[in-house]
């Protein structure tokens, strides 16, 4: 129903179509056109209702442009192949499947839409169609597990690095992996893992990008403390264009890390975070602590110093500025 629905818009665009004229030309009742058309709104159709005139189609959902993203695609590894989906539940649990079935390291994974995005801490992430990148990319690091929050931070060092030099937002890393445009959340990052004897089997680095969302696309809730690229910078931003972007900065990050180890990625990420030096407020199991967070140590922790002086260190979780 929704694709004959879709045809009739197309039949007259730029027009004004009735739920009256719909519902006799569909033989359906204006209750069910009202209900395809929220459905079409969740793909990423826009429509614009108007009183006694009925709904105009606006604009469609954005598509991956798969040869754009490919010729532009300057990396050795990461990205040369591509999987990419309209509709996936979380291109997380595509790339885990992926492993499984031998996908070799760089291997991505791209969604229109995801109905069940994960986000960290068992939350969910809002991802709507054409209007974001929703990434997953399969890693295979040699390296024990207890490194892994390690990874986490060189993805947030990567993504915000690319994220300045495509759209030239003042942007900033809240730990561990957040990032923030005046104080709010754009971009958020989510590592899985599997492992045997202490040692990374594989890693799937979950990106989620808000990047031509509108302020209408999100759910109230979260539209006094998320952002899109396109809300701060003014204007649309290529999908393509900051995959490529980021890819390039990830590879670059991992050898130099495969190389050097965590110590350069520790700078690059302190001088572009927004929680060293600032209070904060984490809560624990035993209750909230505050204080001012001073450093990352070198498993990626952040040292925090208590009121009375106190050093400590949170390992996970999440922190309030
Ligand atoms: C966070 O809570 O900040 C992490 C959000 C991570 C979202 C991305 S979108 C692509 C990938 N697929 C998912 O289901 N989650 C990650």
């Amino acid at each position: 129903m929704n694709e004959r629905i879709l045809e009739l818009f197309e039949q007259t665009p730029e027009t004004y179509v009735s739920g009256a004229e719909i519902s006799r030309r569909l033989g359906v009742s204006r209750t069910a056109i009202w209900k395809h058309i929220e459905e079409l709104r969740a793909e990423g159709y826009a429509f614009e209702a108007a009183s006694r005139k009925g709904y105009r189609l606006i604009s469609k959902p954005a598509k991956w442009q798969i040869t754009e993203l490919m010729n532009g695609m300057k990396t050795k590894v990461l990205g040369q192949k591509v999987h990419i989906y309209d509709e996936v539940d979380s291109t997380q649990t595509i790339a885990h499947k992926l492993v499984a079935s031998g996908a070799p390291e760089g291997t991505i994974v791209l969604a229109e839409r995801q109905t069940a995005g994960r986000g960290r801490m068992g939350r969910s992430w809002h991802s709507p169609a054409g209007k974001g990148i929703w990434l997953s990319l399969i890693l295979t690091p040699r390296i024990p597990m207890y490194f892994m929050p390690q990874l986490t931070l060189l993805s947030a060092v990567a993504l915000c690095r690319a994220i300045q030099k495509v759209c030239h937002v003042e942007i900033g890393i809240k730990w561990p992996n957040d990032l923030l445009i005046h104080g709010k959340k754009v971009s958020g990052i989510l590592l899985e893992s599997s492992g045997e004897d202490e040692r990374l089997k594989y890693v799937i680095a979950g990106i989620g990008i808000s990047v031509n969302l509108l302020e209408e696309d999100y759910p109230e809730e979260l539209r006094s403390i998320a952002t899109s690229l396109a809300i701060e910078s003014g204007g649309k931003v290529s999908r393509e264009g900051l995959v490529q972007a980021f890819l390039l900065e990830f590879e670059d990050m991992y050898a130099l890390y495969l190389e050097k180890g965590f110590a350069p990625i520790r700078l690059l990420w302190e001088a572009l975070s927004v929680t060293l030096k600032r209070p904060i407020r984490t809560s624990t199991p035993s209750g909230f602590i505050d204080g001012i967070a001073d450093s990352l140590d070198n498993t990626g922790a952040l040292t925090v110093i208590t009121p009375n002086g106190e050093r400590i260190k949170i390992y996970s979780g999440d922190i309030e500025l």
